[in-house]
């Protein structure tokens, strides 16, 4: 028996009862030696005395899923399938006691398991699909039959973790016991199983809700064109889907091996890697070195000055979170309409359903208040300024805020671009300060940009990190520069879709291109979500202060000069019919364009789809790695999450630097070299990436020696 897989019995009135028990930290995920013990502990309960065996799970779960840091190296025998056929095969029963989370081949085992009881807090799970798999030992075959094929597609397809009070509902498990102890639940059952002598009941025997379905072609298309449209471009739902349909459609054995064939061509996919990719990041992006060094202060109040939409966005998510927040506002009138906005986005939740008027009406009277006097904030442990995005402003500000705020409070600017070293130079205590960059709407986006600057206390950062967990945000940490990390790769890829558009490219092809890639909208989409006043304005003031390199926005300067702002006009790069919110592509737009051309003396080369990627990409890749070059970023994965998370890139590409490694720096590098010769201002390759090509290495390389 292997180390992580005990073995016993316990002798009870009722009869012999064997317990087969997981022991594998932290997650007790089915690693080779799980699954070793498993095959052992399965043929000792089938010689020896017991009659019935518990299966239970040591620690703070049941099996969270196959080992995920052994795919992709050869696979050690047994397979997790051929464990999961040994305990379904056995002629005595075996009842699975699930606790914390049964997931992927934790609850494909469980589903071998002849019954199956759960504490109240448990969920189970297929989530393979988020990792761009699909459950590969008889999930998909063996939950339709508990289920019947609509609730499992819903279920396999979406990964969601199911409570175990829902899953007795939908059949998965049979029991839920009232306490919170496995042994006991499970033993509890075991024990009745033994005094009603209840047969071994193997779910692959239970055929009556796949034949229902078998051969109806209108619900499988039905089911097939729900999942391509909520995809998008995701290749593991559509696998998903096939798997459960195979098993109405085929006998269990041939579904089963339809299952595996599926499962391995994801195994074999890009998305695969670049989905595991994401998970790991997720788990490493929170790992820095302030949160080694450093405490977290505390975070039971907080004051947030400015009550537009970045300061309401910023309060209304610290209210979700339970925290007392004080928002201040420079005098009455404009603390009454940060109130309004706030209850705005209050009464919006309640009118969508996510909570309800008792609730909305908490925290706007309890946990919130509005103040024009800025002493309010002296009891917050946290002040977050969320006012205009000036300088001066700012400086103003913090001037104010040391004077007001109380010993050891952390002192947060909420701001896109601007250095927090400056802004911090100005109070009596610059190790308090720290920059957090919210995305708007604050109360929805889940990246929180954390900028240590020169002097920012660990514990001042280590309070950044808890105050994301908090809201439920994915905190990143940044260094000091202008966009951070964010921004500034925003910056030059947009930059680059200018030049496109400038040199003869439409738009609109832009936007096909973006979109076909995976984002959700392209640029120009985006610039008339945003408004293209906005980005008018801020390029401006950027002239003012002396504008580098080619400019190529004017264009988009005559759009806005003609008030065409986007969305919020109803026209901008599309017209917005009726208040639609799906714009249609604009000739007129074309023709301001194709002036500005010849304007500018420009003979117009239009790009195909893969070189205008091609292309956006490298301007995306370039400056991730110059970010990394300068410690801006900690590693390449924080670039990922960045903008994975603020900026739409298709998590089942990874982010823009696994993307990278994917299809090759040196193919990276070569391109940025051909389109160097053009412009060799935009397009100087990134010393990091240079570097990494000639060591033959990449940024995943990186990362892991950043994690050791
Ligand atoms: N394999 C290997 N390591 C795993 C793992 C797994 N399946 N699941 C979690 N871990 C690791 C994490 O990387 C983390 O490691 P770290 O401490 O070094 O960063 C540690 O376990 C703790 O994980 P979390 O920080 O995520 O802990 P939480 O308590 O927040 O969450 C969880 C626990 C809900 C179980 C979450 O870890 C999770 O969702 N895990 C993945 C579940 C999953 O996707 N299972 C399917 C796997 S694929 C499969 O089973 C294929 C099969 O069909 C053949």
């Amino acid at each position: 028996m292997s180390e992580a897989v005990s073995y016993e019995v316990v002798s009870d009135e009722a009869g012999d009862i064997a317990v087969i028990s997981i022991d594998n930290p932290p997650v007790n995920a089915a690693s080779h030696a799980v699954r070793q013990g498993l095959a052992d502990a399965t043929s000792k309960f089938a010689e020896g005395s017991a009659n019935v065996a518990v299966l239970v799970g040591k620690g703070r779960t049941f099996i969270a899923g196959a080992d995920i840091r052994e795919f992709g190296k050869p696979m050690q025998a047994p397979g997790l399938g051929d464990v999961i056929d040994a305990i379904e095969n056995l002629d005595k029963p075996v009842v699975c006691a699930i606790h914390g989370t049964a997931l992927g081949g934790g609850l494909e085992t469980a589903l071998s398991c002849h019954y199956r009881v759960a504490v109240k807090s448990a969920r189970v799970g297929l989530p393979e699909v988020l990792l761009g798999l699909l459950p590969g030992a008889g999930g998909t075959q063996r939950l339709p039959r508990l289920t019947g094929i609509e609730t499992a597609a819903e279920i396999i397809t979406s990964g969601r973790h199911v409570p175990a009070p829902e899953a007795l509902k939908l059949g998965i498990i049979d029991a839920v016991d009232d306490g919170d102890d496995p042994l006991t639940a499970g033993l509890t059952f075991a024990r009745r199983v033994l005094s009603e002598n209840m047969p071994v009941r193997r779910t692959r025997e239970l055929e009556e809700k796949v034949l229902a379905a078998r051969g109806n072609q209108a619900l499988f298309d039905e089911l097939r064109a729900g999942v391509k449209r909520k995809a998008k471009g995701q290749l593991s739902p559509q696998l998903c889907l096939e798997a459960v349909i195979a098993s109405a459609e085929l006998p269990f054995a041939e579904g089963l091996k339809r299952e595996r064939e599926l499962f391995m061509e994801l195994m074999a996919s890009p998305q695969r890697e670049a989905l595991i990719h994401v998970f790991f990041a997720d788990r490493q992006v929170g790992k820095v070195p302030e949160l080694e060094t450093g405490t977290p202060r505390p975070l039971d109040r907080a004051a947030v000055i400015g009550g537009g939409t970045m300061g309401s966005g910023i309060t209304v998510s610290m209210l979700f979170a339970g925290m007392p927040v004080t928002m201040i506002e420079r005098d009455e009138e404009s603390a009454a309409c940060g109130r309004q906005n706030v209850e705005r986005i209050l009464d919006d939740g309640v009118r969508r359903g996510k909570f309800d008027q008792a609730h909305r009406d908490r925290l706007a009277n309890d946990l919130y208040s509005v103040s024009s006097d800025i002493s309010a904030l002296a009891d917050a442990d946290i002040v977050i300024e969320a006012a205009f995005e000036n300088m001066e402003v700012k400086k103003d500000l913090f001037q104010q805020i040391d004077q007001h705020a109380k010993n050891g409070a952390v002192l947060a600017s909420n701001t896109s671009y601007l250095n927090i070293n400056e802004i911090a130079s100005v109070t009596g205590r610059p190790q308090d300060v720290l920059g957090l960059h919210f995305f708007s709407p604050a109360h929805v986006m889940r990246l929180l940009e954390i900028v240590v600057a020169d002097r920012t206390d660990p514990d001042v950062a280590a309070t950044g990190f808890a105050l994301a967990k908090k809201l439920k945000k994915v905190g990143v940490r940044a260094g000091v520069c202008d966009g951070f990390i964010g921004n500034r790769i925003l910056e030059r890829y947009l930059s680059q879709a200018a030049y496109m558009v400038e040199d003869g490219t439409s738009p609109y092809d832009i936007d096909k291109a973006v979109l076909s890639f995976g984002y959700p909208m392209g640029p120009n989409q985006m610039g008339d979500l945003a408004g293209l006043d906005i980005g008018y304005a801020n390029r401006k003031r950027k002239r003012e202060e002396g504008w580098e390199g080619r400019y190529a926005a004017d264009y988009m300067d005559r759009l806005a000069e003609l008030g065409r702002h986007g969305q919020k006009t109803g026209r901008g790069f599309y017209i917005y019919e009726d208040g639609s919110r799906v714009g249609k592509p604009d000739p007129e737009v074309l023709e301001i364009i194709s002036q500005v051309r010849s304007e500018k003396g420009i003979t117009p080369v239009a790009l195909d789809e893969e070189t205008i990627m091609r292309r956006y990409m490298a301007a995306m890749i370039n400056e991730g790695a110059r970010i990394v070059e300068e410690g801006i970023a900690l590693r390449p994965l924080d670039v990922d999450i960045t903008m994975l998370y603020g900026y739409g890139f298709p998590r089942w590409r990874g982010g823009p630097l696994k993307y990278a490694d994917m299809i090759g720096l040196d193919k990276v590098l070569a391109d940025i070299r051909e389109f160097e010769k053009d412009d060799p201002v935009f397009w100087k390759p990134a010393q990091l990436l240079v570097d990494l090509v000639e060591r033959g290495e990449n940024f995943d390389s990186l990362n892991k020696s950043a994690n050791r």
